[in-house]
């Protein structure tokens, strides 16, 4: 989809179709006043008469205005003009082009950002504007035999009022929709059932991001390489499972040899029955997204490949099914760790933290700067902070505050969660190192401290995003989400 950035006077731009904030009270400036002079007052009247409304969410579509370059025109519900923020700009764009989408209209000027939004600029105005209209026209329609809604919008100029800033915005544009193909890449890899979307998938669709990206190399380790790594954890979780696990590494190379690398861990549980530990059926089939984590942390190196920052970042991806079995481990079986700590398993449903802490001590070999890890982890986290928020956990202040801020910036929020040590106590185990899983109370916390027994002192965060990663009942599919956050995170660096 293409993004030009436009200049000039709203009422001579031609195009298809204008799309013009409503703000509730009377404006005397901004794009929507421009047009409706030009028009005689015509979008005025029908604002006054109540056709158009500013409640967020709704659209009106004005056709064959007079007066004006623009063949028509969608009148969007922006709310308060003081209120109108980022969050509130995204929203307006996810609904003109959800309406523009169900009219088959195959371009259109937006006009959201033309006059002041509150905390933004054009750039990221441009950058906002472009991936949530990528991230609305979304659909995953691959594995139906014919496709269900034909998207139509393939252009969409954004005007800006300043342009002085064109560069800035077209800067937006590239970010907007490098962040929208990570997205669409994560999402794919995740709504894949689990029949199609296996480790060996993983493996390969990140073998094609290095073919893609120069700056780019996959590695990809089998069981053998694992066993004689000592990765006694991850190996103890593929072990009911016919498929084979890999460990997939991706290297992106933006900075000097010398610098050292971001390492991002990904949870890649291409499906998660909870093994002998076995889940109770209702809505298993979401247990085929238990695989986000994964997903998201690919979605990012590919945005990496298409901006090409100047740094250098190494995802690691453990990958396997959590399956029962007879070969499967049981409950109480002791595994020793990569690290050289054993673990006593105690439910085989705490696979994630399993495959995640081999993981990270295979991420010390890079000696990362810091190193993150991303994890549908734990239901905990969804009793925690709900669906809209990711948990947040981390050892470092200066990282975490640096995290905050990129989901702030990106509209894709976390929220910090407690670590102590403190939430160890009831690993405690009377015949391992420790066990891996403790009591029901603050469980994403008590995961988030196993996992920070394999981190040292590298400064470290751990993302739960059981709650974010993918939504369910008739919305239900992958979000993408944390692509956002995690690309404005490295971008700031
Ligand atoms: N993948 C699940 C966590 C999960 C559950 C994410 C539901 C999203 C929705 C994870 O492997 C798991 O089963 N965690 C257990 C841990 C417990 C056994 C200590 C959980 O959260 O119940
Ligand atoms: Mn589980
Ligand atoms: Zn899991």
């Amino acid at each position: 989809m293409e993004f030009p950035v436009k200049t000039g006077a709203p009422a001579s731009q031609k195009t298809a179709c204008a799309i013009l904030p409503v703000f509730e009270g009377r404006r005397r400036k901004g794009a929507t006043h421009e047009i409706d002079m030009s028009s005689g007052g015509a979008l005025s009247q029908l604002i006054k008469a109540g056709d158009a409304s500013a409640k967020p969410g709704q659209t009106l579509l004005v056709p064959r205005l007079q007066g004006t370059a623009a063949a028509r025109v969608l009148l969007v519900g922006c709310g308060k003009e003081a209120e109108f923020g980022a969050k509130a700009l995204s929203r307006a764009v996810a609904t003109a082009v959800d309406a523009l989408s169900r009219l088959g209209i195959k371009e259109a000027t937006s006009y959201l950002a033309y006059g002041p939004v509150d905390g933004v600029d054009d750039y990221y105005a441009a950058r906002l504007t472009a991936e949530t209209a990528r991230r609305t026209l979304y659909r995953f329609e691959e594995l139906k035999s014919r496709s269900e809604s034909k998207v139509h919008l393939a252009r969409l100029p954004i005007a800006i009022s300043d342009r002085r800033s064109a560069k800035e915005a077209r800067r937006g544009v590239a970010h907007g929709r490098a962040i929208a193909t990570g997205m669409d890449l994560a999402r794919d890899l995740a709504n894949r059932p689990a029949n199609v979307c296996t480790p060996s998938h993983l493996a390969k669709e990140a073998r094609a991001l290095a073919k893609r990206y120069d700056s780019m190399q996959t590695k990809v380790l089998a069981e053998g390489d694992m066993k004689r790594l000592g990765m006694g954890a991850i190996l103890s979780v593929t072990h009911g499972a016919e498929e084979p696990a890999k460990l997939i590494i991706i290297e992106y190379k933006g900075a000097g040899p010398r610098v050292a690398p971001v390492a991002i861990c990904g949870k890649g549980i291409t499906f998660d029955t909870g093994g002998i530990s076995l889940k109770p059926p209702p809505g298993m089939d979401e247990m085929k997204f238990d695989m986000c984590g994964a997903a998201t942390v690919i979605g990012t190196m590919a945005v990496l490949g298409e901006l090409q920052p100047a740094i250098n970042v190494v995802a690691i991806v453990p990958a396997c099914e959590n399956m029962p079995g007879s070969r499967a481990t049981r409950p109480g079986d002791i595994v020793k760790t990569m690290s050289g700590q054993t673990v006593e398993i105690l439910n085989t449903d705490a696979e994630g933290r399993l495959i995640l802490c081999d993981a990270l001590t295979y991420a010390a070999r890079y000696k990362p700067r810091c190193l993150l890890d991303v994890a549908t982890l734990t239901g905990a986290c969804i009793v925690a902070v709900g669906k809209l928020y990711t948990g947040l956990f981390s050892n470092d202040e200066e990282l975490s505050a640096a995290i905050l801020a990129a989901g702030r910036r990106s509209l894709d929020p976390a929220w910090r969660l407690p670590v102590d040590e403190a939430y160890g106590e009831s690993l405690k185990s009377n015949f391992a190192d420790f066990a891996n899983s403790g009591v029901r109370e603050g469980g994403a916390s008590i995961a988030a401290q196993f996992l920070s027994r394999f981190v040292g002192d590298t400064p470290w965060a751990h993302l739960d995003i059981a709650g974010i990663a993918w939504k369910s009942s008739r919305e239900k599919g992958a979000t993408g989400r944390p692509v956002p956050l995690l690309t404005d995170f490295l971008l700031n660096l």
